[in-house]
């Protein structure tokens, strides 16, 4: 099989490399374009590298980062773009590339919420796919941007889409302990976060609540439909390195058993499983029995087989109390709730003839 051209943006970010790490050696794509702002043109991504975990390969290393410039990218024959810029320049070069021709897959907030582009979680909402038609007749040459949830989201509406289906809650209540590496590079000052913990991240808790209702709610007849679901949400910034815990409470009428919601986690599968696509965890929710467990250090990269560490997120404490139900779940910042994420979009949209 010819394998797809495809380009990333933000190369040399936090998403950007976890973007080269993920795509070196895929199956169906090959990275022809590494690119960034002109401050990182002609250095090599070794010059850059800031993933503590992986230990960078030879050849990937020598890649050099050029500006980005959707014509020349669309002369070069790209075909795929894999988008992890700031929001603050996203919306524009997002848009150029698509106009190009591209099928652009976006970690940036900047189209997230535009009316025929999907944010898409493949195990929650695959048919939110079909928004992109729209897209293709707007734009000149068929290119379209799919975007992947907001982080903390990813990993909120995982968590949620199995027991939303088998047990109709409709009030969500959440506390985020976030990574430092949620906050892009170089992020919070140390200063700010060393024996701190800061009780806000800007628009965040918004997100939450905006995207949760998209992604976990209906497409049909060219629209998107809201999920009835209300999620309100307390987001902190905490100095971990990556990995989002979440504490999670929700009430009801009446709570099954914590023994049949844990199993209602534990069995979850969803489309990418079924297709066995490259990036999609064997199990999309490991749920853990000890009482001290998930924890960021222990549990972020979570995910079978290899190509799909961290893809997975993890579930404990689960507790049921009367009609309450509570417990935490982590999900990997940077690869579920990042690069990861848009790497499985796209491989779902190649798989569905939409590249
Ligand atoms: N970090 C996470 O956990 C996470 C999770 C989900 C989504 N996101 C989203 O993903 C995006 C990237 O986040 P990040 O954490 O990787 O940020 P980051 O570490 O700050 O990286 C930003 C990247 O964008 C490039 N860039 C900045 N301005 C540019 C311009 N004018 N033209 C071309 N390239 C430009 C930077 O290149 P230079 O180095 O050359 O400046 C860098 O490669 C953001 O929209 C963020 O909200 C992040």
């Amino acid at each position: 099989m010819e394998k797809k051209r495809v380009a990333i943006l933000g190369s040399s970010g936090m998403i950007g490399q976890r973007f080269a790490h993920m795509l070196h050696m895929h199956p169906y794509f090959e990275v022809t374009a590494y690119c960034a702002s002109d401050r990182s043109e002609g250095k090599t991504l070794a010059n850059l590298w800031k993933l503590f975990d992986i230990d960078m390969d030879e050849d990937l290393g020598k890649s050099k980062i050029q500006t980005t410039d959707p014509k020349a990218l669309a002369k070069e024959g790209v075909e795929i773009v894999f988008s992890g810029l700031p929001s603050e320049v996203a919306g524009p070069l997002e848009d150029a590339c698509a106009d190009e021709g591209m099928a652009v897959f976006s970690n940036a907030s900047s189209h997230r919420m535009d009316i025929d582009t999907p944010i898409l979680v493949p195990e929650i909402n695959p048919d939110h796919l079909a928004s992109i038609e729209a897209q293709r007749l707007r734009r000149k040459k068929g290119g379209y941007i799919v975007t992947n949830a907001n982080c903390s989201v990813t990993g909120l509406a995982l968590g949620l889409k199995p027991i939303v289906d088998a047990f109709r809650f409709t009030e969500v209540y959440v506390t985020t302990y976030q990574a430092l590496s949620g906050a892009g590079y170089p992020g919070v000052p140390s200063i700010d976060i060393l024996s701190n913990v800061l009780p806000y991240i800007k628009n965040e808790e918004e997100k939450m609540s905006s995207e949760g209702k998209k992604v976990l709610g209906g497409f049909s007849n060219g629209r998107f439909g809201d999920s009835p679901i209300s999620i309100e949400a307390s987001c902190a910034r905490v100095g971990t390195r990556d990995g989002h815990l979440e504490a999670v409470f929700i009430k009801d009428r009446s709570m099954p058993t914590a023994e049949k919601i844990a199993k209602a986690f534990s069995s979850f599968r969803g489309r990418p499983q079924e297709l066995e696509l490259p990036s999609a965890p064997i199990q999309p929710i490991i749920v853990r029995e000890e009482p001290d467990r998930p924890q960021p250090i222990l549990d972020c990269d979570a995910g079978m087989p290899e190509r799909a560490k961290g893809m997975a997120i993890s579930i404990g404490r689960i507790r049921v109390n009367n009609d309450r139900l509570r417990f935490l779940l982590l999900v990997h910042n940077t690869v579920r709730g990042g690069a990861g994420g848009s790497v499985l979009n796209a491989e779902l949209a190649f798989r569905e003839g939409l590249i």
